[in-house]
């Protein structure tokens, strides 16, 4: 006790760190500046304001004209817990793909929300064929379908539009998570007919973590509105928290202003930027990456290009290295955070991700030649120079995408 007492405190001062991990990724200094604001209250005027434009910039990142669009408070695990507590009652049947550590984790959830839940499981590293997902949703019949669309834990993008076809077909509702791929890859909830998509804002959105956009369809807003028994969770429930983010602007909780700011500040810089050149600069730069890693003689986990997610590539740890402790001289030397492999990639993978602010040329660079470095000081002779040259070559074939910031 005395020793606590005694202790003095230190200004905090966290390091400047490049982000290039699953998340977070790094933010534009204007987003930072935002939040630097004094709060105001939650039901000021011009706050009141300021969840508008919040709410129409979340629609045209979504790509949707659901009216149920707003950033639940909390991170992508919240969204995640919203959606599905919003959806689920006690001996509902949700089929759930997993094909990686998160689709497993909605499973988890969906079982503690009282559902009877059907896992359909894809190795990881690689997507569902949609033939053979649109074959177990006719099979089982759910009330409700849930599916990653960008698995972190793997760097796998999921097609989804055929299972979303089919989805329809048997009346249920779709779920689909865009935590990693929002803003950086496209999602197009409506085109896609996606009923509910949640995410987070630290991703590809470009902020810190903290808020996690989510938006429902008319079709979800109905099945809500049918339910049997109140949603388990009072935080979450989408209509009540609608009485605060929608027109009523009712007392629900108190919002995370300055979080809101920063949400708003993304949400203009991607504006300013454009969703598709986004997408753009997510793409090639992410290619570049994955032909950098190929060009040093690294094998990919994902083994099919076009199941790559631009957004995050996870590549195999060369047998002999030490994982963890390349990625602390990463760390240590270069101030570069990247991702280690999750359940049983633990230890075998490294994960890159270059999502938001941190996908920029720059880092693409310096993540190959400190790599490169490092791993040629631990024995393992990969070839640097051919590793630059192939990304170079993206580059030179994409030489009209802008890809800093
Ligand atoms: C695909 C996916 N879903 C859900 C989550 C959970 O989000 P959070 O860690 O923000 O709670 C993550 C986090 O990395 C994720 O990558």
């Amino acid at each position: 006790m005395a020793d606590l007492m005694q202790k003095v405190w230190q200004d905090l001062a966290p390091p400047n760190r490049i982000l290039m991990g699953p998340g977070p990724s790094n933010v534009d200094p204007r987003v930072l500046r935002v939040m630097t604001h004094q709060p105001v209250g939650h039901l000021d005027p011009e706050f009141l304001n300021v969840m508008d434009e919040v709410r129409e910039g979340l629609r045209r990142l979504f790509r949707t004209g659901n009216g149920l669009t707003f950033p639940i408070s909390g991170t992508g695990s919240a969204g995640m817990e919203a959606s599905l507590a919003n959806l689920i009652e006690d001996g509902d049947k949700v089929l759930v793909f997993v094909k990686g550590y998160f689709g497993d984790r909605i499973a988890q959830m969906a079982k503690r929300l009282g559902a009877e839940v059907v896992v359909v499981e894809q190795e990881w590293g690689k997507a569902f064929d949609p033939d053979d997902a649109c074959e177990a949703i006719r099979q089982h019949k759910p009330k409700v379908v849930a599916i990653v669309h960008a698995e972190t834990s793997t760097g796998v993008l999921q097609p989804v539009e055929e299972i979303a076809r089919c989805v329809r077909e048997v009346d249920a509702i779709l779920v689909l998570d865009t935590v990693t791929s929002l803003g950086g890859v496209p999602v197009l909830v409506d085109d896609w007919c996606i009923d509910v998509s949640y995410s987070a804002t630290q991703k590809c959105v470009g902020a810190p973590p903290g808020l996690a956009p989510v938006t429902f369809n008319s079709r979800a807003v109905k099945f809500l509105q049918m339910r049997k028994s109140p949603c388990k969770s009072w935080y979450f429930d989408a209509l009540l928290v609608k009485t605060y983010w929608g027109e009523d602007r009712a007392y629900h909780h108190t919002a995370p202003i300055n979080m809101v700011f920063a949400l708003r500040e993304a949400l203009r810089l991607i504006e300013e930027e454009g969703l598709e050149n986004r997408w753009e600069r997510h793409r090639v730069n992410g290619q570049a990456l994955a032909a950098g890693l190929e060009g040093m003689g690294m094998t990919l986990l994902v083994s099919e290009p076009e199941q790559r997610l631009p957004v995050l590539t996870t590549v195999l740890v060369p047998e002999g290295v030490d994982e963890a402790h390349v990625r602390l001289r990463l760390l240590n030397e270069f101030h570069l955070e990247i991702g280690a492999g999750l359940g049983p990639l633990k230890g075998k993978v490294w994960r890159f991700g270059l999502m938001g602010y941190s996908c920029q040329k720059r880092n693409v660079f310096l993540a190959l030649s400190a790599l490169g470095a490092i791993l040629r000081e631990e024995g393992f002779l990969c070839d640097v120079e051919s590793g630059i040259a192939a990304a170079q070559e993206v580059y030179q074939n994409f030489s009209t995408v802008a890809v800093e910031v």
